[in-house]
């Protein structure tokens, strides 16, 4: 008993005013959801766990409509079990994260067939399903089983970092928003609304503790002054919407080079395929010069005859610099690209190591990484829809 004597000592008369303030707000405020029992009735598991896997990176207004079509068209888990997985999957469309409904379709089959029709009803339990996570184990044991589970979603983060005016920057702070959330949730004789709670937490998130959006007069606040934890935020009144602090993200530096556009008069496109170790490793591009920080000015990057690309240049002159650049970001810098164009008067010269000829109808096959796409397209060689 270590652990929960150590959470209860950290527990303060503002902590308890807090839970009860925020519970009573709900019983009159709460939203009324398609998934939410209503007073006095039991919550259904299976519209429980439904709406919560829907609602993982999807917004409540889009799901309402998915939610009611899925329970109408499967009401029973056993159902969605026993539908084709095809069905499922195209049911779900629109949604996103197909994995997502992989896993939908496998949990139902797994609670229908190994569990009787009977969702676990605990959190290690619930685990044991797929796609369901830590956060989802704990939102339905605590939802739809009214156990004492401690919930902490992305809006609750973010009303707990003000409620206690974190100034751990995220994503550290996620375990010190835990205890949070842990020390506010309801136990004892109260710990069959953890569910109750969590949901009113987020209702909170959603309503008026919002997240900040960048208007004309800086960041938006929160709605503080009808919030029932105005009186005991540590936030309220002290720019809360600087809350949760977010780690400051790395600048991403700019590169610039040259994508070299090689063409042939028989159609044939030339290009690079790059060694397999580094960055693009195995694909094909098209030649170029090396990415440098730095002047984006395309006389900077000369292509010397140590690369396929300078070879060319060199054999037959230097081409045409067309208007269009093409950016892409990767995960540690943003690439700028000048496309320089060499038209060549014969059909499928020698070309040196490493350049290949490549039809033209066959590019948008080819598998080029996104940014060699987007040449590609802003060159006209593929169709801006492939
Ligand atoms: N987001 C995720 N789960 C939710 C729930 N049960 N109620 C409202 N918003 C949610
Ligand atoms: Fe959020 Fe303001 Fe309520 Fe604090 S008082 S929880 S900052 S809305």
């Amino acid at each position: 008993m270590t652990s929960s004597s150590t959470v209860s000592s950290s527990i303060t008369p503002r902590h308890q005013a807090a839970t009860t303030a925020l519970l009573d707000w709900y019983d009159v405020h709460r939203r009324d959801l398609p998934w939410r029992a209503r007073h006095g009735q039991r919550p259904n598991p299976y519209h429980v766990w439904l709406s919560e896997i829907m609602l993982q990176q999807t917004t409540v207004a889009t799901v309402k409509s998915y939610f009611a079509r899925f329970t109408e068209r499967w009401p029973e888990v056993a159902d969605l079990a026993a539908a084709d997985r095809d069905e499922v999957m195209s049911a779900w469309a629109g949604l996103g994260y197909y994995a997502r409904a992989r896993n939908l379709h496998a949990a139902a089959k797994r609670v229908a067939n190994d569990h009787g029709g009977a969702f676990p009803a605990d959190e290690d339990g619930l685990r044991q399903l797929p796609g369901v996570g830590p956060y989802t184990a704990a939102a339905i044991a605590a939802i739809a089983f009214g156990q004492r589970a401690v919930v902490v979603d992305g809006n609750i983060e973010r009303v707990t970092a003000r409620w206690d005016a974190v100034t751990t920057p995220l994503p550290t702070a996620r375990p010190e928003l835990y205890r949070i959330m842990d020390a506010l949730t309801p136990r004892g004789e109260q710990g069959s609304r953890a569910g109750d709670f969590a949901q009113a937490m987020m209702d909170l998130g959603s309503g008026l503790c919002t997240p900040p959006r960048k208007t004309k007069n800086g960041l938006s606040q929160p709605s503080c002054m009808i919030c029932p934890l105005m009186g005991t935020c540590a936030a309220s009144g002290k720019a809360p919407e600087n809350f949760p602090v977010k780690k400051a993200k790395t600048p991403r530096p700019d590169r610039h080079g040259v994508a070299l556009v090689i063409e042939d008069q028989g159609g044939h496109i030339a290009l690079e395929r790059r060694r397999d170790d580094g960055m693009l490793g195995g694909l094909y591009v098209f030649p170029g010069s090396g990415w440098a920080d730095g002047s984006p000015k395309v006389a900077d990057y000369p292509m010397t005859s140590d690369c396929g690309g300078g070879i060319m240049l060199d054999q037959f002159g230097h081409g045409e610099t067309l208007n269009t650049r093409v950016e892409h970001i990767f995960s540690h810098f943003r690439v700028i690209l000048t496309i320089q164009r060499l038209r060549i008067e014969a059909k499928k010269p020698p070309l040196p190591d490493g350049l290949h000829w490549v039809d033209r109808g066959e590019l948008a096959a080819k598998a080029l990484p996104t940014v060699m796409v987007k040449v590609a397209r802003a060159a006209g060689l593929i169709d801006p829809r492939d």
